[in-house]
Protein backbone atom coordinates (compact mmCIF):
# COMPACT_ATOMS: atom_id res chain seq x y z
CA UNK A 1 0.00 0.00 0.00
CA UNK A 2 1.53 3.12 -1.03
CA UNK A 3 0.61 7.20 -1.40
CA UNK A 4 0.21 7.65 -4.85
CA UNK A 5 2.75 10.18 -6.55
CA UNK A 6 1.57 13.34 -7.67
CA UNK A 7 -1.98 12.67 -6.18
CA UNK A 8 -3.56 15.87 -4.17
CA UNK A 9 -6.08 14.67 -1.51
CA UNK A 10 -9.21 16.14 -1.51
CA UNK A 11 -9.79 18.97 0.64
CA UNK A 12 -12.90 19.18 1.96
CA UNK A 13 -14.49 22.72 1.87
CA UNK A 14 -17.99 23.87 1.69
CA UNK A 15 -19.67 24.43 -2.00
CA UNK A 16 -17.38 22.26 -3.85
CA UNK A 17 -19.03 20.99 -7.03
CA UNK A 18 -20.02 17.18 -7.70
CA UNK A 19 -22.54 14.89 -8.54
CA UNK A 20 -24.28 13.14 -5.48
CA UNK A 21 -25.57 9.70 -6.99
CA UNK A 22 -26.11 7.52 -10.15
CA UNK A 23 -29.75 8.80 -10.84
CA UNK A 24 -30.54 5.61 -13.43
CA UNK A 25 -28.87 4.03 -16.15
CA UNK A 26 -29.86 2.57 -19.60
CA UNK A 27 -28.56 -0.33 -20.95
CA UNK A 28 -29.44 -1.56 -24.66
CA UNK A 29 -29.32 -5.68 -24.70
CA UNK A 30 -30.43 -7.82 -27.90
CA UNK A 31 -33.18 -10.40 -26.32
CA UNK A 32 -35.34 -8.70 -24.17
CA UNK A 33 -37.09 -11.27 -22.76
CA UNK A 34 -33.92 -12.75 -21.29
CA UNK A 35 -33.47 -9.45 -19.64
CA UNK A 36 -37.08 -10.10 -18.08
CA UNK A 37 -36.38 -13.37 -16.89
CA UNK A 38 -32.88 -12.73 -15.42
CA UNK A 39 -33.23 -9.27 -13.27
CA UNK A 40 -37.09 -10.85 -11.95
CA UNK A 41 -34.97 -14.08 -10.98
CA UNK A 42 -32.05 -11.76 -9.23
CA UNK A 43 -35.08 -10.10 -7.01
CA UNK A 44 -35.79 -6.70 -9.02
CA UNK A 45 -39.21 -5.74 -9.77
CA UNK A 46 -38.81 -5.59 -13.47
CA UNK A 47 -41.92 -3.42 -15.39
CA UNK A 48 -42.64 -3.25 -18.90
CA UNK A 49 -42.98 0.58 -20.20
CA UNK A 50 -43.46 0.66 -23.48
CA UNK A 51 -40.53 -0.35 -25.68
CA UNK A 52 -38.36 -0.30 -22.04
CA UNK A 53 -38.65 -2.62 -19.36
CA UNK A 54 -38.08 -0.35 -15.93
CA UNK A 55 -35.78 -2.13 -13.55
CA UNK A 56 -37.07 -1.17 -9.53
CA UNK A 57 -36.02 -2.16 -6.10
CA UNK A 58 -39.26 -3.87 -4.70
CA UNK A 59 -40.06 -1.94 -1.46
CA UNK A 60 -39.00 1.80 -2.40
CA UNK A 61 -40.04 1.01 -6.38
CA UNK A 62 -37.60 3.51 -7.33
CA UNK A 63 -36.14 2.62 -11.17
CA UNK A 64 -32.62 2.53 -11.45
CA UNK A 65 -32.58 1.62 -14.68
CA UNK A 66 -33.78 0.79 -18.30
CA UNK A 67 -33.40 -1.66 -20.66
CA UNK A 68 -33.67 -1.38 -23.93
CA UNK A 69 -33.76 -3.01 -27.41
CA UNK A 70 -30.60 -3.15 -29.19
CA UNK A 71 -28.06 -4.64 -31.49
CA UNK A 72 -25.46 -5.98 -28.45
CA UNK A 73 -25.84 -5.48 -25.14
CA UNK A 74 -24.16 -2.15 -24.21
CA UNK A 75 -24.58 0.52 -21.72
CA UNK A 76 -26.61 3.47 -23.57
CA UNK A 77 -25.68 6.29 -20.72
CA UNK A 78 -25.62 6.79 -17.40
CA UNK A 79 -27.58 9.63 -15.44
CA UNK A 80 -25.79 11.09 -12.32
CA UNK A 81 -27.70 13.51 -9.93
CA UNK A 82 -26.87 16.53 -8.23
CA UNK A 83 -28.08 19.02 -6.35
CA UNK A 84 -30.58 21.49 -8.24
CA UNK A 85 -28.58 24.61 -7.08
CA UNK A 86 -25.72 22.96 -8.91
CA UNK A 87 -26.48 22.49 -12.30
CA UNK A 88 -26.12 26.05 -13.41
CA UNK A 89 -22.40 25.19 -11.68
CA UNK A 90 -22.49 22.34 -13.85
CA UNK A 91 -23.19 23.78 -17.20
CA UNK A 92 -20.23 26.50 -16.37
CA UNK A 93 -18.13 23.95 -15.69
CA UNK A 94 -18.28 21.93 -18.44
CA UNK A 95 -18.06 25.06 -20.34
CA UNK A 96 -15.42 25.90 -18.93
CA UNK A 97 -13.54 22.67 -19.62
CA UNK A 98 -14.34 23.14 -23.19
CA UNK A 99 -17.09 19.56 -23.00
CA UNK A 100 -18.76 19.87 -25.96
CA UNK A 101 -22.60 19.66 -24.99
CA UNK A 102 -24.54 16.55 -26.80
CA UNK A 103 -27.79 16.30 -27.50
CA UNK A 104 -30.42 13.76 -25.49
CA UNK A 105 -31.18 10.41 -27.28
CA UNK A 106 -34.16 9.92 -28.97
CA UNK A 107 -37.22 10.22 -26.15
CA UNK A 108 -35.24 11.16 -23.16
CA UNK A 109 -35.42 15.04 -22.61
CA UNK A 110 -33.17 17.67 -22.18
CA UNK A 111 -33.87 18.81 -18.45
CA UNK A 112 -30.30 17.68 -17.74
CA UNK A 113 -26.09 18.52 -19.13
CA UNK A 114 -25.78 15.83 -21.86
CA UNK A 115 -21.76 15.08 -22.73
CA UNK A 116 -19.67 12.35 -23.56
CA UNK A 117 -16.89 10.93 -21.40
CA UNK A 118 -13.37 9.97 -22.14
CA UNK A 119 -14.91 6.45 -23.75
CA UNK A 120 -17.69 8.28 -25.92
CA UNK A 121 -19.91 6.97 -23.42
CA UNK A 122 -23.82 9.50 -23.09
CA UNK A 123 -23.39 10.79 -19.44
CA UNK A 124 -26.01 13.20 -18.14
CA UNK A 125 -25.89 15.22 -15.28
CA UNK A 126 -29.36 16.15 -13.87
CA UNK A 127 -31.33 17.92 -10.52
CA UNK A 128 -32.42 14.44 -9.20
CA UNK A 129 -33.09 12.68 -5.78
CA UNK A 130 -30.08 11.84 -3.69
CA UNK A 131 -29.97 8.14 -4.25
CA UNK A 132 -26.36 7.53 -2.40
CA UNK A 133 -26.95 6.24 1.37
CA UNK A 134 -26.53 9.58 3.89
CA UNK A 135 -24.88 7.34 6.37
CA UNK A 136 -23.93 3.60 6.55
CA UNK A 137 -26.44 1.38 6.23
CA UNK A 138 -26.57 -1.09 8.94
CA UNK A 139 -26.91 -4.86 7.62
CA UNK A 140 -28.77 -7.06 9.00
CA UNK A 141 -27.28 -9.74 11.48
CA UNK A 142 -29.01 -11.05 14.11
CA UNK A 143 -27.90 -11.86 17.11
CA UNK A 144 -27.70 -16.33 17.51
CA UNK A 145 -29.22 -17.55 20.64
CA UNK A 146 -28.60 -20.14 22.62
CA UNK A 147 -31.85 -22.44 23.04
CA UNK A 148 -33.68 -22.06 20.47
CA UNK A 149 -33.31 -23.08 16.60
CA UNK A 150 -31.78 -19.85 14.83
CA UNK A 151 -32.23 -20.43 11.19
CA UNK A 152 -35.24 -19.94 9.32
CA UNK A 153 -36.93 -23.33 7.75
CA UNK A 154 -35.82 -23.12 3.94
CA UNK A 155 -39.39 -23.15 3.26
CA UNK A 156 -39.88 -19.58 4.82
CA UNK A 157 -36.39 -18.46 3.58
CA UNK A 158 -37.13 -15.13 1.96
CA UNK A 159 -36.15 -13.88 -1.51
CA UNK A 160 -33.20 -12.25 -1.81
CA UNK A 161 -34.07 -8.19 -2.24
CA UNK A 162 -31.79 -5.88 -4.03
CA UNK A 163 -32.68 -2.65 -1.73
CA UNK A 164 -30.81 -0.23 -4.00
CA UNK A 165 -27.67 0.26 -6.82
CA UNK A 166 -24.72 0.69 -5.51
CA UNK A 167 -22.20 1.37 -8.25
CA UNK A 168 -21.41 0.40 -11.83
CA UNK A 169 -17.77 -0.98 -13.01
CA UNK A 170 -17.10 -0.19 -16.42
CA UNK A 171 -13.61 -1.30 -18.78
CA UNK A 172 -11.52 0.98 -20.07
CA UNK A 173 -8.63 0.98 -22.47
CA UNK A 174 -7.38 3.80 -19.92
CA UNK A 175 -7.94 4.00 -15.83
CA UNK A 176 -5.86 7.27 -15.77
CA UNK A 177 -8.04 8.84 -18.30
CA UNK A 178 -11.34 7.81 -16.27
CA UNK A 179 -9.79 8.66 -12.96
CA UNK A 180 -8.86 12.38 -14.63
CA UNK A 181 -12.90 12.54 -16.44
CA UNK A 182 -14.54 11.76 -13.26
CA UNK A 183 -12.69 13.81 -11.10
CA UNK A 184 -12.31 16.93 -12.98
CA UNK A 185 -15.69 16.48 -14.59
CA UNK A 186 -18.08 15.18 -12.36
CA UNK A 187 -16.43 15.80 -8.82
CA UNK A 188 -15.88 12.06 -8.19
CA UNK A 189 -13.09 11.42 -5.92
CA UNK A 190 -10.27 8.43 -5.64
CA UNK A 191 -11.16 6.40 -3.03
CA UNK A 192 -8.53 3.35 -4.15
CA UNK A 193 -6.63 1.79 -6.87
CA UNK A 194 -4.63 -0.77 -7.69
CA UNK A 195 -1.91 0.28 -10.01
CA UNK A 196 -2.92 0.82 -14.02
CA UNK A 197 -5.50 -2.11 -13.49
CA UNK A 198 -8.42 -1.14 -11.18
CA UNK A 199 -9.88 1.79 -9.54
CA UNK A 200 -12.85 3.10 -7.22
CA UNK A 201 -14.54 6.44 -7.45
CA UNK A 202 -16.49 7.97 -4.67
CA UNK A 203 -19.22 10.82 -4.79
CA UNK A 204 -18.21 13.76 -2.23
CA UNK A 205 -21.32 14.25 -0.87
CA UNK A 206 -21.67 10.75 1.61
CA UNK A 207 -21.19 7.45 -0.69
CA UNK A 208 -20.45 4.07 -0.51
CA UNK A 209 -16.58 3.49 -1.35
CA UNK A 210 -17.59 3.13 -4.64
CA UNK A 211 -20.13 4.49 -7.10
CA UNK A 212 -17.95 4.15 -10.33
CA UNK A 213 -15.41 2.06 -10.71
CA UNK A 214 -12.91 1.23 -14.18
CA UNK A 215 -10.80 -1.61 -14.77
CA UNK A 216 -8.59 -2.07 -17.49
CA UNK A 217 -9.60 -3.36 -20.69
CA UNK A 218 -8.84 -3.18 -24.64
CA UNK A 219 -11.99 -1.53 -24.96
CA UNK A 220 -14.78 0.14 -22.58
CA UNK A 221 -17.47 -2.23 -21.96
CA UNK A 222 -19.82 -2.79 -18.54
CA UNK A 223 -18.38 -5.49 -16.52
CA UNK A 224 -21.21 -5.44 -13.48
CA UNK A 225 -23.99 -3.60 -11.68
CA UNK A 226 -23.83 -3.87 -7.75
CA UNK A 227 -27.10 -4.62 -6.11
CA UNK A 228 -26.90 -3.72 -2.39
CA UNK A 229 -28.34 -6.75 0.08
CA UNK A 230 -29.32 -6.25 3.50
CA UNK A 231 -27.62 -8.95 4.78
CA UNK A 232 -24.92 -11.76 3.74
CA UNK A 233 -27.93 -14.22 4.09
CA UNK A 234 -29.52 -12.26 0.86
CA UNK A 235 -26.42 -13.09 -0.73
CA UNK A 236 -26.41 -16.69 -0.32
CA UNK A 237 -30.28 -16.75 -0.72
CA UNK A 238 -30.26 -14.84 -4.11
CA UNK A 239 -27.19 -17.06 -5.13
CA UNK A 240 -28.62 -20.15 -4.75
CA UNK A 241 -31.93 -18.78 -6.38
CA UNK A 242 -30.38 -17.92 -9.57
CA UNK A 243 -28.60 -21.26 -9.78
CA UNK A 244 -31.97 -22.74 -9.66
CA UNK A 245 -33.07 -20.84 -12.40
CA UNK A 246 -30.22 -21.81 -14.27
CA UNK A 247 -27.99 -18.89 -13.79
CA UNK A 248 -25.19 -20.75 -11.68
CA UNK A 249 -22.23 -18.83 -13.61
CA UNK A 250 -20.74 -16.53 -11.67
CA UNK A 251 -17.59 -15.70 -8.75
CA UNK A 252 -18.73 -15.92 -4.81
CA UNK A 253 -19.04 -16.05 -2.30
CA UNK A 254 -16.46 -13.58 -0.83
CA UNK A 255 -15.11 -10.52 0.31
CA UNK A 256 -13.11 -7.73 -1.51
CA UNK A 257 -10.50 -5.94 0.23
CA UNK A 258 -10.74 -2.47 -1.63
CA UNK A 259 -14.82 -1.70 -0.19
CA UNK A 260 -14.56 -4.56 2.21
CA UNK A 261 -18.19 -5.58 0.81
CA UNK A 262 -19.07 -9.15 0.56
CA UNK A 263 -20.21 -10.32 -2.76
CA UNK A 264 -21.47 -12.95 -5.13
CA UNK A 265 -21.56 -12.06 -8.98
CA UNK A 266 -24.30 -13.54 -11.24
CA UNK A 267 -22.87 -13.96 -15.07
CA UNK A 268 -25.87 -12.25 -16.87
CA UNK A 269 -27.24 -13.34 -20.27
CA UNK A 270 -24.33 -11.13 -22.26
CA UNK A 271 -21.47 -12.78 -20.30
CA UNK A 272 -21.23 -9.07 -17.83
CA UNK A 273 -22.34 -9.37 -14.05
CA UNK A 274 -24.67 -8.54 -11.75
CA UNK A 275 -23.39 -8.45 -8.30
CA UNK A 276 -25.46 -9.17 -5.26
CA UNK A 277 -23.13 -7.02 -2.34
CA UNK A 278 -23.21 -6.28 1.00
CA UNK A 279 -21.77 -4.45 4.03
CA UNK A 280 -19.12 -1.96 1.62
CA UNK A 281 -17.42 0.89 3.08
CA UNK A 282 -18.89 4.31 3.59
CA UNK A 283 -17.44 7.82 2.80
CA UNK A 284 -19.36 10.50 4.58
CA UNK A 285 -19.44 14.16 3.47
CA UNK A 286 -17.43 15.32 6.44
CA UNK A 287 -14.23 13.49 5.57
CA UNK A 288 -11.26 13.71 3.52
CA UNK A 289 -10.85 10.05 2.36
CA UNK A 290 -7.12 9.50 1.48
CA UNK A 291 -6.96 7.37 -2.08
CA UNK A 292 -3.95 4.92 -1.61
CA UNK A 293 -2.37 2.31 -4.66
CA UNK A 294 -2.54 -0.71 -3.68
CA UNK A 295 -1.01 -3.91 -4.25
CA UNK A 296 -2.56 -6.07 -7.45
CA UNK A 297 -4.03 -8.98 -5.09
CA UNK A 298 -5.25 -6.10 -2.93
CA UNK A 299 -7.33 -4.91 -6.00
CA UNK A 300 -9.46 -8.27 -6.32
CA UNK A 301 -10.52 -10.10 -3.59
CA UNK A 302 -9.65 -11.21 0.24
CA UNK A 303 -11.42 -14.70 0.40
CA UNK A 304 -13.25 -16.44 -1.78
CA UNK A 305 -13.04 -18.99 -4.69
CA UNK A 306 -10.93 -18.85 -7.93
CA UNK A 307 -12.58 -16.33 -9.98
CA UNK A 308 -14.27 -18.08 -13.55
CA UNK A 309 -11.56 -17.62 -16.08
CA UNK A 310 -13.90 -15.17 -17.81
CA UNK A 311 -14.54 -12.76 -15.06
CA UNK A 312 -12.62 -10.08 -16.25
CA UNK A 313 -13.49 -10.90 -19.80
CA UNK A 314 -15.53 -7.80 -21.89
CA UNK A 315 -17.21 -9.80 -24.26
CA UNK A 316 -18.88 -6.47 -25.47
CA UNK A 317 -15.43 -5.73 -26.93
CA UNK A 318 -15.92 -8.61 -28.76
CA UNK A 319 -18.90 -7.50 -30.94
FE1 LIG B 1 -18.70 -4.40 -7.34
Amino acid sequence: MTAIPGYVPATRTSGELGIHSIGEFVMAVPVMERAVDFYRSFGLDVREDGPHLGLHTPTDGYRWGRIVPGPAKTMQHVTFHCFEADLSRFRAHLDDLGIARQDPPPGFDDAGLWFRDHDGMLVEIRVGVKTTPEEKLEIEQPLTVPSMRNALYRRNAPKAEPRRLSHLLRFTPDVDRAIAFYSRVLGLRLSDRSGEYIAFMHAIHGCDHHLMAFAKSNAPGMHHLSWDVASIQHIGLGAMTMADKGYAKGWGFGRHVLGSNYFHYVQDPWGSFSEYSCDIDYIPSTIDWEGLDHQPEDGFYLWGPTPPEDFIRNYEAEG
